[in-house]
């Protein structure tokens, strides 16, 4: 089963303000939108309740709580492991889209990283972390938006 960790990170390496991303760069959201269609995506559950959920995705929530969501397009899972072990025998694909501790229990194990570096430098509690030297950068493209942003697609060797 892959993994594709998705994730935009401003230039001081911010990814998440409390709930919320803290800057709004128009057409970013696009790559989102297209790399998670149809996918299983793979969240914390403080990212799921602020990002809610799109439809036309399957989503596996963590928690450690007792929360719970009815919606059919949802399971929620009690660790990451238990969540990837039940993945893998639904779908050759996930696609893991935060927040900060999932991407941080996840980017060793990540075949792929879906990167928009958002060119603003912002206040934020959450970052993302250092990407690890296995990884080397195979795309680039820069967007000019009202804050323009790079997306870059990096494969784990
Ligand atoms: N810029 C971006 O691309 C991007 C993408 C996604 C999110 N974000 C931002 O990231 C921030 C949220 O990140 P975060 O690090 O605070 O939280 P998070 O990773 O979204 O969620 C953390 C929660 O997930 C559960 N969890 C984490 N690890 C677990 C494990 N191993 N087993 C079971 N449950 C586990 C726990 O839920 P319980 O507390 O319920 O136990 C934990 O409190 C927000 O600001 C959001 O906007 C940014």
């Amino acid at each position: 089963m892959k993994l594709s960790i998705i994730v935009a990170i401003s230039e001081n390496g911010v990814i998440g303000a409390g709930p919320h991303i803290p800057w709004k760069a128009k057409g970013e959201q696009l790559l989102f939108k297209a790399l998670s269609y149809n996918q299983w995506v793979l969240v914390g559950r403080k990212t799921f309740e602020s990002m809610g959920n799109l439809p036309n995705r399957h989503y596996a929530v963590v928690t450690r709580s007792d929360y719970t969501c009815h919606d059919k397009n949802v399971i929620v899972f009690s660790s990451i492991e238990a969540a990837l072990e039940k993945l893998e025998t639904i779908t050759d694909h996930v696609v893991v889209a935060g927040g900060g501790q999932v991407f941080r229990a996840l980017i060793k194990k990540a075949d792929i990283l879906h990167i928009s570096t958002i060119h603003t430098v912002v206040d934020g509690d959450v970052h993302f972390p250092p990407v690890p030297e296995n990884f080397r950068k195979i795309f680039s493209q820069y967007f000019s938006s009202n804050i323009d942003y790079t997306y870059e697609i990096w494969e784990r060797i």
